[in-house]
């Protein structure tokens, strides 16, 4: 019988086709793995028997599988993880794609690269995800809050002028619910004044702006696969892209600084360097990826432009249903400049309704219709108050931000749902629009 052709070397211990090979210091993956990690992704539903039957059966066709295969070698940062890469690269039309632990880690080098450090400031929404704020105050720099436009909830291009100042290092615009910001206003600042833009496009994948893919409009964008996205690197997961020439850098700045260009000390197999930046240079962090989760997402990145069709045609529905009802604005549709993903379909009210936002999502909970605002403004979480930030002066700059969340706006979820269920949120919203309605006497 013909052995299988093993691949000969893990990259790091490049020692040919060894009669010890590199792989024997690992576990490998075998068929109790492979059956745990199927029955943690199918668990049993309502008739049990019929799930064990199938799984005994998938268990022998495994155990045949696995006579004549052979176990994955290599885990961790393989060919799967370039060819998600090569692949973010192609569907993206950028020079450097790198695919790491989660959007926040994606940011992380973004912000390292473009040489945020202490004391210097970050523009960003007062509506995003805690995550746009954090790595920027874990670098001691300050995060500044720009108000939103009332129709997105996401950043206002006029604020963020306002808001700039000499120490402005970057701003990030985040495309909130995949809709896309608008960019040239923002871009054209900040190349005046030599600031970096870096996009939150964790809800953008497949979306655009103007022609170009959301992520790949600023100097860096990044993008998040967390299991709560249009699609999913199984649970976790990130890309971040550039065309700076730093993104050369990538791979260093994603495993520790890890370098077969230098040569090694001696006895040794590698060296460490010091990354890039616009403004000296840092030392990297390790947010390596495993090729489990990029087969995973190099599929679902395949099926991407059917998923969002699928959520364009509920979204497009809901739309045409609500706009016709008083009291209520459904978010923007889609537009030749602006590509959205409908990661979250945008439901707003207007003063017609009594008691606004607040008691039409009283009314969708009532209904069993979950619907998440994404987000409360940052600046109410304690943490701004314990870094010394003065939430009332914050408060009164973003009055938009304020409005929408308290008064406004809400998300509804739109993907996966049967026709029926559509039905429901459909009627459920209308209805609740009618009860609240003020009637004019
Ligand atoms: C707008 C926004 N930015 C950033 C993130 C962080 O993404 P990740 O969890 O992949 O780090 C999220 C995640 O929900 C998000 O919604």
């Amino acid at each position: 019988m013909k052995t299988p052709s093993k691949e000969s070397s893990d990259f790091r211990y490049n020692t040919g086709d060894s009669k010890v090979p590199w792989d024997a210091v690992a576990v490998k993956p075998d068929i109790g793995l492979t059956m745990d990690l199927l029955r943690f992704l199918v668990t049993a539903g309502e008739d049990a028997e019929s799930y064990r039957c199938g799984m005994e059966e998938v268990e022998r066709a495994l155990e045949k599988v696995f006579r004549v295969g052979r176990p994955a070698t290599k885990l961790s940062l393989g060919r799967n993880v370039a060819g998600v890469e090569d692949l973010a690269r192609e569907m993206l039309g950028v020079k450097h794609a790198s695919f790491v632990v989660n959007w926040t880690a994606g940011y992380d080098i973004a912000l390292d690269m473009v040489g945020v450090k202490a004391d210097d400031e970050v523009i960003i929404p007062a509506i995003t995800f805690m995550a746009t704020a954090s790595p920027v105050l874990r670098k001691g720099a300050r995060v500044v809050f720009s108000d939103v436009q009332r129709e997105t909830a996401n950043m206002d291009p006029e604020d963020v002028l306002r808001k700039i100042t000499p120490r402005t290092k970057a701003i990030v615009p985040v495309h909130l619910g995949g809709y896309p910001v608008d960019m040239d206003p923002i871009l054209e600042v900040a190349k005046k004044k030599g600031i970096a833009v870096i996009e939150d496009a964790a809800h953008g994948f497949g979306g655009h702006y103007k022609g170009k893919p959301l992520g790949a409009v600023g100097d860096f964008g990044a993008f998040s696969f967390h299991e709560v996205k249009n699609i999913t690197s199984l649970g976790e997961g990130g890309i971040v892209v550039t065309n700076d020439p730093l993104g050369e850098q990538f791979a260093k700045a994603r495993f520790v600084g890890f370098d077969l260009r230098t040569p090694p000390p001696e006895h040794w197999l590698y060296n460490i360097t010091a990354n890039d930046s616009r403004n000296g240079i840092f030392a990297a962090g390790n947010f390596s990826t495993t090729e489990i989760q990029a087969v995973a997402l190099h599929r679902q990145m395949r099926q991407n432009a059917e998923i969002l069709s699928a959520r364009r045609a509920v979204a497009a529905r809901l739309h045409d249903t609500f706009s016709q009802v008083e009291g209520l604005i459904p978010g923007p549709m889609d537009s030749a400049d602006f590509g959205a993903t409908f990661h979250l379909f945008l439901l707003r009210v207007d003063r017609k309704i009594r008691g606004g936002i607040q008691a039409m999502k009283a009314e969708l909970a009532n209904h069993g219709v979950t619907q998440i605002p994404h987000f409360c403004p940052l600046y109410h979480y304690r943490i701004f108050e314990q870094f010394g930030y003065d939430r009332e002066a914050i408060r009164k700059a973003c009055p938009n931000a304020e409005a929408a969340f308290f008064e406004e706006y809400t998300h509804l979820p739109i993907y996966g749902l049967s026709p029926q269920q559509v039905d429901y949120l459909e009627k459920a919203v209308v209805e609740a629009a009618k009860k609240l309605a003020i009637t004019k006497p």
